[in-house]
C-alpha cells in the first residue's frame, strides 16, 4: 500500500444526464454528460476522519470512498458549486473528487465502481454507476453513451448550439427517504409497467444518440417528452410539481423538450434549449435554471 501523499486536492464535476432513466441499474444505456459545476477537496492525512464544509452530510461520503480505497484516515475540506439534492449528482461529484485526490493514478473506471460502491454504503441505496462514471470520465464537447452492462462507452459530440438547461424543482430529497430501492426491485421483478419504462426507455437512448449525431433538435425534444411521460405514468417517479414544470418548460420559445432527470421524486428538469434563448428561457421558468455546459470529468487526461 503506498503512503498517502501529505495533503492532496481533487475536483470533480457534477453531471446531467440526457437520456436514459432508471436503467442503469438494470445494465441498460445511459446517455450523461459532465458539467461544468465542480466540487473540490483538500485533504491531508490526520488521525481520525474529519470534514470542513458549507454543505452537511459529506462526512459519510468522504470516509466511505477512502475506506473503500483503501485510504487511511483524512482530514478534508469541500468547496462546491454544485448545489445538493438538485439532480446534478453533487455525491458522485464528492465521491469522485475525493478518489481523484487520493488516487490521482487510478483507472477512471475503477474509481466509478469505487465510488459507486461507497455511494451504496454511505446511503443504502442500490444506485447505479451513471453519475459516478459520467463525473470521472465525461467529456468536454460529449456526451458519454455508456452500456451499464459492460461499462464500454462512447463519446458522442454535443452540438455548440444547445444549451443545457437544468431547473430546480424546489423539491429536494435524500434519495434514502426515497422508494429508489423498491422501484430497482420491482423493475427487476419484471413488474409489468416498469418493465415497460425500461425496455422503452433503452429504444428511446439509442434513437437519442441517432437524432443527436444528425443534430434533429426536435426529434431529441419529442424523446425527452416521452421519456417524461413514461417517467411519469409507468416508472412512477414524477410528482405534479415537477410535471408543471416539464409543461412550462416545453411551451417556451427555444425549449425543444424536456422531462425529469435522475432519481426522481422532484429533484430537477432537464431541458434542451436553443443557446441564444437560454437567458430568456430562464427568467421565464421562474425557478432557479442552471444553464450548463459539457465538461471533462476527473480522470481525463490523466
Ligand atoms: C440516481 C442514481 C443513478 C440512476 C438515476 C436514475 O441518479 O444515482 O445511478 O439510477 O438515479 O436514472
Amino acid at each position: 500500500m503506498p503512503s498517502e501523499p501529505k495533503a492532496w486536492h481533487g475536483k470533480a464535476p457534477g453531471r446531467v444526464n440526457l437520456i436514459g432513466e432508471h436503467v442503469d441499474y438494470l445494465g441498460g444505456v445511459v446517455l450523461p454528460a459532465a458539467v461544468d459545476r465542480y466540487t473540490e477537496v483538500w485533504g491531508a492525512a490526520a488521525r481520525e476522519w474529519s470534514v470542513d464544509s458549507d454543505v452537511d452530510g459529506g462526512m459519510a461520503y468522504v470516509r466511505a470512498v477512502g475506506e473503500e480505497l483503501g485510504a487511511d484516515p483524512q482530514a478534508v475540506r469541500i468547496s462546491s458549486q454544485v448545489p445538493p439534492s438538485a439532480g446534478i449528482s453533487s455525491s458522485a461529484a464528492l465521491l469522485v473528487a475525493v478518489a481523484s485526490g487520493l488516487r490521482p493514478d487510478m483507472n477512471g473506471k475503477d474509481a466509478a465502481l469505487a465510488c459507486q460502491r461507497a455511494e451504496q454504503k454511505a446511503t443504502g441505496v442500490n444506485v447505479g454507476v451513471m453519475d459516478q462514471f459520467a463525473s470521472s470520465l465525461g467529456r468536454r464537447g460529449h456526451a458519454l453513451l455508456l452500456d451499464c452492462a459492460t461499462l464500454d462507452y462512447e463519446l458522442i459530440p454535443f452540438p455548440d448550439e444547445l444549451a443545457i438547461a437544468v431547473v430546480d424543482s424546489g423539491e429536494h430529497r435524500s434519495l434514502a427517504a426515497t422508494p429508489y430501492n423498491q422501484r430497482r426491485r420491482e423493475a427487476e421483478a419484471g413488474e409489468p409497467r416498469r418493465r415497460r419504462h425500461v425496455d422503452g426507455e433503452i429504444a428511446r437512448v439509442h434513437a437519442f444518440v441517432e437524432a443527436l449525431r444528425a443534430k434533429d433538435f426536435t426529434g431529441m425534444g419529442e424523446l425527452l417528452k416521452q421519456s417524461h411521460r413514461s417517467l411519469r405514468d409507468d416508472f412512477e417517479v414524477s410528482t405534479p410539481n415537477v410535471d408543471a414544470l416539464v409543461e412550462r418548460a416545453c411551451s417556451i420559445d427555444g425549449c425543444y423538450g424536456a422531462r425529469i432527470m435522475g432519481a426522481g421524486f422532484g429533484g430537477s428538469v432537464l431541458a434542451l434549449v436553443e443557446h441564444h434563448e437560454a437567458t430568456a428561457f430562464a427568467s421565464r421558468m421562474k425557478r432557479p435554471v442552471l444553464i450548463c455546459s459539457t465538461a471533462d470529468g476527473a480522470f481525463v487526461g490523466r
